[in-house]
């Protein structure tokens, strides 16, 4: 039932009676009463040392990095598992170099839009090079890949097409196919069969199936093998998200596509400079004339400035150093490899990760909340994942590993973790016990 006003009124709000699903519910006749309740409940969360998200980070993101810590009201330092920084590149010396000198020449951005006077030759050398990883003949860089999903989504689907999602999609398909008008329908998380029972039900060809690479909170591969020849037995088209995947997978490190030999069966092959490639960012892939079209359509791109030119060269550096040099993954898949292992041993749940992108899950919401403020007493921050990234019964936390990390590092890690996750044994909702 929908939050009421009268529900509340005069009395204290109890944060663990509700989750931000029911404010969003709120009924009011002013849009923004809702934002006088949901601020008591915060206050509640923040008193009861629940509120772990949005502290200021204080140095670098490697693999332990300096925190301010809102429940002990000073900068702590704690192993880093939360940064995407799976292969060190945004502190790699090389890339650094590449964009203070970018700055230097050009300035702090791109300053207008990309088809006015924003397009700058990094960015089309950028593309270009993303082209050829993705294995296909065109790319186009936006200036997120949030940004990438709408934009692309957006521009070309309209009502009464069909978007067919992956449950556990990213936020930025649901909001790209949202926006379109297009249905949206959903099959279950990796299940070829379920999404062949929706593909056949349908009545219009104008189709896309909509899949992530390595998915961003589940770390498991697409079942790419067994969906490509589904959305190929119905002329479905399909978009495969690589976030997670880029320069992870792939000889090229074109993503879990090319892992499986399947790059050229995808039609549109997006991801993000946000991850491996240590920036900010996110681009499209697929054929020359689809591309040029998309960079008049997707609205993200037409009406939004510009990816900065050192942001470019910084990736165009990433680029030749993962060309030229592989250690880093090899020592990202070692660590993978170990922190999987670990984990299993002290018999934590983490699902059917087969990547960098671990979680533990940590059940209701509210369970999720007591674990993360333990975890970070004892000095470990890593993705606290709870509704609306996932739904309120499945909430975990998000571990990021990376090639910076130390086995020693990890083996601290999974500690913590083990001990804390031993120490929610018969605790409720509402006890607030002493961390051991
Ligand atoms: C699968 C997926 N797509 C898109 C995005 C959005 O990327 P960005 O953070 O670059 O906007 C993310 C980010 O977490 C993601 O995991």
């Amino acid at each position: 039932m929908a939050l009421k006003k009268d529900d509340l009124e005069g009395k204290r709000i109890n944060c663990d009676d509700y989750s931000l699903v029911d404010f969003q519910g709120f009924e009011s006749d002013d849009i923004f009463e809702v934002a006088d309740y949901f601020w008591e409940c915060l206050s509640d969360a923040v008193r009861k040392k629940y509120m772990v998200y949005g502290q200021p980070i204080m140095s670098r993101p490697g693999s332990e990095f300096e925190v301010f810590d809102r429940n002990a009201n000073a900068v702590r330092r704690f192993l880093n598992f939360c940064s995407y920084n799976y292969l060190g590149y945004s502190l790699h010396p090389e890339v650094i170099k590449a964009v203070q000198s970018t700055i230097s020449e050009f300035g702090t951005g791109a300053v207008s839009a990309p088809l006015l006077s924003g397009y700058y030759d990094q960015l089309r050398m950028l593309e270009e090079e993303i082209a050829k990883i993705k294995g296909k003949e065109s790319a186009i860089v936006f200036s997120t890949g949030y940004a990438t999903n709408l934009g692309v989504l957006s521009g070309l689907l309209r009502p009464g097409d069909v978007a067919v999602l992956d449950i556990v999609s990213h936020a930025s398909i649901y909001d790209g196919v949202r926006l379109s008008g297009a249905d949206i329908k959903i099959f279950a998380h990796n299940n070829p069969r379920q999404l062949e029972k929706v593909l056949k039900g349908l009545n219009t060809k104008r189709v896309i199936v909509c899949v992530e690479g390595v998915y961003s909170m589940d770390g498991d591969l697409a079942n790419l093998p067994e969906i490509i020849p589904v959305c190929k037995k119905y002329g479905a088209k399909i978009l495969v998200d690589e976030a997670h995947a880029s320069l992870i997978f792939g000889e090229k490190g074109g993503g879990v596509a090319e892992h499986f030999g399947l790059e050229e069966e995808v039609d549109i092959s997006i991801g993000t400079f946000s991850k491996s490639f240590g920036a900010i960012g996110g681009y499209a892939a697929g054929k020359e004339k689809l591309m040029a079209y998309l960079r008049m359509v997707a609205r993200s791109y037409v009406f939004s400035c510009a990816m900065a030119p050192h942001t470019a060269a910084g990736i165009l550096k990433v680029l030749e150093i993962f060309g030229r040099d592989k250690s880093e993954l090899d020592k990202l898949w070692d660590n993978t490899r170990y922190m999987h292992t670990k984990l299993k041993e002290v018999g934590l749940d983490i699902a059917n990760t087969k990547s960098q992108v671990v979680p533990v899950m940590a059940g209701a919401d509210l369970r999720l909340r007591e674990i993360s403020k333990r975890i970070q007493q004892k000095g470990l921050y890593t993705g606290v994942v709870a509704y609306p990234a996932v739904s309120r019964n499945k909430t975990r936390l998000r571990l990021s590993v990376s090639s910076m990390h130390t086995k020693a590092q990890i083996d601290d890690c999974v500690r913590i973790l083990k001990e804390v996750f031993d120490s929610m044994a018969g605790w409720k909702p509402g006890q607030s016990t002493a961390v051991p």
